[in-house]
């Protein structure tokens, strides 16, 4: 409960920051839904949402949010999104909620980001929490097979494991497969970012690094600000 009321809190903390007439990107996760509420509640006007996923979209249309696309809608004023950790100068893992591909496409099209999440997320090293990895159904575990390579020049033992749910293998909304890497500890969070992108068949990873301007960090009462 007590996570749940921090992130409640850097949900609302978040929609303060938006300003009517904004193109605003909505992320995706338990965190996100409360921002989206909370955004919802404020009634401004002239607002262009653009959802990171059909969750969410499901959930901003339910709410009456203007909902846009990123066709339409190229450039956008801020987003605000949850992650799985916060780490050093903003360095983040997401991609728990399996929208990572199109969350790190609607955070590199806007003028700022503002990351949210309860106060468990900030992590020292990243790591921790297994890495997701987006990668194409063909030829999947060929492609395992690469990125385990890739691991393993990293010093990480653990082969990535391809994300189930209760009827088969999870899909992203792209239809594509999430790959969970259980690094431990991540000591070069760049170069393993540059050299998953290489893999032939790795869409993205939840690597999100330099994108993150500001972190808003959900206490029990209050939140607290975090800068890169
Ligand atoms: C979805 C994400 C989420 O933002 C991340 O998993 C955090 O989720 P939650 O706010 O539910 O803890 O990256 O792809």
């Amino acid at each position: 409960m007590t996570v749940e009321i921090q992130k409640k809190l850097a949900g609302e903390a978040a929609a303060l920051r938006v300003e009517s007439g904004m193109v605003v990107g909505l992320g995706t996760g338990s965190t996100a839904a409360w921002f989206v509420k909370a955004l919802a509640a404020r009634g401004l006007t002239g607002l262009r949402c653009v959802p990171t996923s059909e969750a969410t979209a499901e959930l901003a249309r339910d709410l009456g949010l203007p909902l846009s696309t990123l066709e339409d809608t190229p450039r956008l004023d801020l987003t605000v999104d949850g992650a799985d950790e916060v780490g050093p100068g903003l360095a983040l893992i997401k991609g728990g909620g399996a929208a990572l591909l199109r969350e790190k496409l609607v955070w590199e099209a806007s003028a700022r980001c503002i990351v949210i999440a309860d106060a468990a997320k900030v992590v020292p090293v990243l790591g921790a929490f297994a890495l997701p990895i987006e990668v194409v159904a063909f030829g999947h575990k060929t492609t395992a097979n690469r990125i385990l390579d890739v691991l393993t020049d990293h010093d990480i033992a653990m082969p990535a494991r391809v994300r189930q749910a209760e009827r088969g293998l999870v899909r992203t909304d792209g239809g594509n497969l999430i790959y969970d890497a259980r690094c431990g500890a991540i000591h070069d969070p760049v170069r393993l970012a540059d050299d998953l992108k290489l893999v032939t068949g790795v869409v993205e990873h939840g690597l999100f690094l330099d994108l993150a301007d500001e972190a808003i960090i959900g206490l029990d009462s209050g939140v607290d600000i975090l800068l890169p």
